[in-house]
């Protein structure tokens, strides 16, 4: 490939994603409308919207709907496509959905090079299919800075919808992927990233939520969000607010991406890690002993990040022998002072 596709990302964070403050100052001014086939809205702070389909006899149906999109996180356009769907895609396994249509959303320079949105478009795509999904359009708007992704709806039971709420006293948390993509891309922009680093971190954006969603769909699930922009903890705060509970996460359960450590160290940390430390940080309880680099993680906004799940620890076993990749960081106490307690 001939340019560098990260080369013309402004500064501000490695996915200029809107301050949660900002946005959350913003979407109270806007007007809520019920409506009862509204069976989750945006009031919610949850992954995905899900709206009623299920006509008087028929079998019950709902859609789910979301949408994400970026600046490029990774050189590659075409893993940058696939990264981007994979991403969007998160939402819907995130409800328990399963994706049926995409739209793509480009934008891209007027005089950019055509190989790269080709390539671009085809990871995307690639992806999409992958998930068993087909892309019905999407639009397109010219601008220096490329920014790409997904409007992604999925199908699913309404009587089986995943929320960010019903995480209940007793149970295990269990998460499913590894954290650190955000270094380990802002290293790559300033230059410092191991490519043996970048490739994990790459492979695991690519990922699909979709066999952990498969396993959980058999099992007795209490809450489940996906772990993205907003950090490990911004997520986890989402969940404990709409559950009502306390999670007490233990920090060394957590399992980082090889690097992530080395480069939060060396303050390879985006405008994103420290807007999400700002906004989550009053919500969290955090034990001093854990060290500076590890607690800056656990805001660390994730690409494509892992499920996080509240359920029984029977239940926990079942899922973690199905799927090896998920583990356990912590568990689910009555509301004590804050809705996050992090024990080294
Ligand atoms: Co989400
Ligand atoms: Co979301
Ligand atoms: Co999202």
């Amino acid at each position: 490939m001939a340019t560098k596709l990260t080369a013309n990302v402004k500064a501000g964070g490695c996915a200029s994603k809107l301050s949660p403050k900002i946005l959350d100052q913003a979407l109270r001014t806007v007007p809520r409308l019920s409506n009862e086939k509204v069976l989750v809205g945006y009031d919610k702070s949850d992954d995905a919207g899900v709206y009623d389909l299920t006509q008087p006899g028929g079998n019950p149906l709902a859609m789910v709907q979301t949408v994400d999109f970026f600046t490029p996180i990774v050189d590659d356009a075409y893993t940058f496509g696939a990264i981007a769907a994979a991403n969007a895609l998160s939402d819907v396994y995130a409800m328990g959905g399963k994706p049926a249509t995409a739209l793509s959303i480009v934008v891209f320079p007027q005089k950019g090079d055509i190989h790269d949105l080709q390539a671009i478009l085809k990871g995307g795509a690639d992806k999409i299919h992958e998930a068993g999904a087909v892309i019905l359009g999407g639009h397109s708007i010219s601008d220096e800075e490329i920014k790409f992704g997904y409007a992604v709806t999925g199908l699913i039971d309404p009587h089986k919808i995943l929320t960010n709420a019903g995480a209940m006293p007793g149970d295990v948390l269990v998460f499913t992927k590894q954290i650190g993509t955000g270094v380990i891309s802002t290293a790559l922009k300033k230059g410092i990233v191991d490519p043996a680093h970048m490739d994990r971190s790459i492979e695991q954006m690519l990922t699909l939520n979709r066999l952990v969603c498969e396993s959980m769909l058999g099992l007795e699930v209490h809450a489940c969000t996906d772990v993205t922009g907003f950090g490990l903890l911004g997520h986890a705060r989402e969940m404990a607010l709409a559950s009502n509970v306390t999670l007490q996460i233990a920090a060394s359960s957590v399992r980082f991406l090889p690097g992530a450590i080395e480069y939060a160290n060396a303050g390879a940390l985006s405008g994103g890690l420290h807007n999400n430390r700002e906004f989550v940080s009053s919500c969290v309880a955090m034990s001093d002993s854990i060290p500076s680099e590890i607690q800056s993680l656990l805001y660390d906004p994730q690409t494509s990040g892992g499920l996080l799940l509240s359920m029984t620890a029977p239940e926990a076993e079942k899922l973690m022998e199905d799927r090896p990749e998920a583990y356990i960081i912590g568990r689910v106490r009555n509301y004590e002072t804050k809705p996050i307690e992090v024990r080294p």
